[in-house]
């Protein structure tokens, strides 16, 4: 929805829903002299100013947990599809490059015995975590929630040793103003020559720009991205480089999940409008 008109619309309304799309800024939440609560149909809410929302006494929820299994998922058909080339082979595939079968043909790494880096380890990154034995990885992390939630094999360590020793860097943290580019051109080379980035988080998490950089110098092997920095638009060079896959924010995309992550916007609507404490509230408005 276009700002002005969100602006027109959240004067006089009770309850705002929102989508990670939309900016909710001061001037959308000014308008909105009624608002009791906004409700964000993601678990991430940087699209929400909640510090002015907490001044103005609103309620903001997100709707954590009925995502993490779905984006956990999508993250490691990524590093799967990143690694085998799946997307590079389609696309050779369907302009009709193919010559068929050959013994050194479009080779891509095992994961069995690599080790997985998981940045941010909030619930999203431990589900990923807990996912890596059944494909033989080790896992090691970066975040600042240690150990809660670890399997007895996953080692905590810092960003640096994340980068310089993991295979696949794997990026679950929340984009905050500590988080931007996280991810620049120093973290890229840092990254051992043969790994990979994956990033399901949030784009600005990752200078993007830095990373089609290091890929087009082959500083890294390749990348996975479900997220970018402005959305839907994609750094041009990264659209023209094989060894990046890139998607379209599908993190949380399945029927199951959005059909939940809804409801569950819902639902805390529904409970705030009633006078009750909302299920999943993001900032401590009482
Ligand atoms: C989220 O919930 O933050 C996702 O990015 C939306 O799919």
């Amino acid at each position: 929805m276009p700002p002005d008109e969100m602006r027109a619309r959240v004067a006089g309304a009770a309850a705002l829903v929102s989508m990670v799309t939309d900016a909710i800024d001061r001037s959308v939440i000014d308008a909105g002299a009624q608002l009791k609560i906004i409700a964000n149909v993601a678990v991430g809410y940087n699209n929400i100013d909640v510090a002015h929302a907490q001044s103005r006494g609103i309620i903001v929820t997100n709707t954590p947990d009925v995502l993490t299994d779905a984006t956990a998922d999508l993250t490691w058909a990524l590093i799967l599809a990143v690694t085998r080339r799946v997307s590079e082979g389609e696309r050779l595939v369907r302009r009709g490059a193919w010559k068929g079968w050959a013994l050194d043909f479009m080779l891509g790494p095992e994961l069995r015995g690599k080790q997985l880096g998981i940045v941010g380890f909030g619930r999203i990154g431990r589900a990923v975590a807990s996912r890596a034995a059944a494909f033989g990885m080790r896992v090691v992390y970066a975040g600042r929630r240690q150990a809660q939630g670890a399997a007895p094999g996953d080692v905590s360590v810092s960003l640096d040793e994340l980068l310089t020793t993991s295979d696949i860097v794997s990026l679950h943290v929340p984009l905050t103003e500590q988080t931007r580019h996280l991810i620049d051109g120093r973290a890229l080379a840092r990254m051992k020559r043969s790994a990979y980035l994956v990033n399901t988080a949030r784009g600005p998490v990752v200078d993007e720009a830095a990373l089609a950089w290091a890929l087009s110098q082959h500083l890294i092997a390749g990348a996975a991205l479900d997220v970018y920095e402005h959305e839907p638009v994609i750094h041009p060079d990264l659209l023209t480089l094989e060894n990046v896959l890139l998607a379209p924010h599908l993190g949380s995309g399945t029927t199951e999940t959005r059909t939940a992550m809804a409801n569950l916007a819902v639902d805390n609507v529904l409970a705030v409008l009633a006078g009750r404490p909302p299920v999943t509230p993001i900032n401590p408005v009482a």
